[in-house]
């Protein structure tokens, strides 16, 4: 079966329901537990793979673009790896602003359904809020996964490799207690972590942010409705003692203007100190990385910092997995 035949139009997101082919990932609610227990049984399975003790080929001749409009490390490298490593030939363009016809003034409408006449997948990040569901209309044939929608929106591959991290580590995706901290309003990271979390039962959120980077309060009403206990704190000394994880972030300084910035930046600052008094021996400190000063080296060599650890890893074996689903060939 071609994904030619498998894509099909959709004013919303398609729900995934164990059912991956051909589909658009733009959002953490196309998800519910089973599909993500799929994509993470299939991740386990790409370990050997991704560290090299066995092969496979199960992409060979598949294309995938992957168009980056903003910056970023991780998310491109480890996509990149991930087709390189099933045998898939990934093609990298960054700073299209500034190489492709995007300089010339063309649409992002008409680069993506020029990409669309050529590979078999797009990954795509944006800075403007909107532009991953403006993308996934305009592909008609191939599957347009979302790598980064602006600031207001979803990072659902980082979202499910978190949730990964978190399962792979602490055994469970129910029942946990963590604190969400940094820049709840232009993290899109956090957006689609929450909604991850939202889906298990009995799990509660301390969200650690200055009050005027707050999680946007439309954001905190659907989340609430889910089930999900949010609770707001603007203060280290609320954090409560021994949780299962700290998911901490970094203020988003390209989307505010300086002056703004400058007086919200870096307002909770993780150290060793900070660490040992309000986490636990198994609390793990997560961060989607890049970090820009609210985690101070010293805490790296920490047992408990995962961001260089599992989580980062974490990112190559959840993309295989999801590479391989979505082009029907796992
Ligand atoms: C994040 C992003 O781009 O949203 N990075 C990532 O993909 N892991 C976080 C950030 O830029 O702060």
């Amino acid at each position: 079966m071609s994904i030619e035949s498998l894509k099909s139009s959709h004013p919303e997101p398609e729900k995934i329901n164990g059912n991956f082919a051909g589909k658009d990932i733009l959002s953490m609610d196309q998800f519910d537990t089973k599909s993500i227990e799929i994509l993470f049984e299939h991740a386990d399975r790409m370990k050997p793979i991704a560290d090299n003790a066995e092969s496979s080929e199960i992409l060979k001749g598949k294309q995938a673009v992957m168009i980056y409009y903003e910056a970023s490390t991780r998310t491109r490298v480890s996509f990149q790896v991930a087709m390189n490593q099933l045998g898939g030939d990934p093609i990298i363009i960054e700073n299209p602003q500034q190489f492709s016809s995007a300089v010339k003034g063309e649409s992002l409408r008409h680069t993506i359904k020029t990409h669309d006449a050529y590979v078999d997948l797009i990954v795509l990040r944006h800075p403007v809020t909107g532009s991953l569901q403006e993308a996934a209309d305009a592909a008609k044939k191939v599957p347009v996964i979302n790598a980064g929608d602006g600031g207001q929106g979803e990072h659902p591959t980082q979202g499910l490799l978190d949730l990964y991290t978190i399962s792979r580590l602490s055994g469970r995706l129910e029942n946990l207690t963590g604190v969400i901290a940094g820049d709840l309003l232009m993290g899109r990271t956090v957006k689609s972590l929450i909604r991850g979390l939202a889906l298990y039962p009995g799990n509660t959120l301390y969200l650690l942010s200055p009050d005027e980077i707050r999680l946007p309060r439309k954001d905190f009403d659907d989340f609430s409705s889910r089930g999900i206990k949010l609770i707001e704190i603007n203060k280290t000394e609320d954090i409560p003692p021994d949780t299962d994880f700290w998911y901490w972030t970094r203020v988003q300084e390209e989307r505010y203007p300086t002056e703004e910035y400058k007086a919200i930046k870096n307002k909770f600052i993780v150290d060793i100190n900070l660490l040992d008094k309000y986490a636990g021996p198994n609390t793990k400190l997560l961060h989607p990385m890049p970090i820009n000063g609210e985690i101070l080296e010293e805490v790296d060599d920490d047992p408990r910092a995962e961001y260089l650890e599992a989580q980062v890893r974490s990112g190559v074996y959840v993309r295989m997995a999801l590479l391989g689903l979505v082009l029907d060939k796992i």
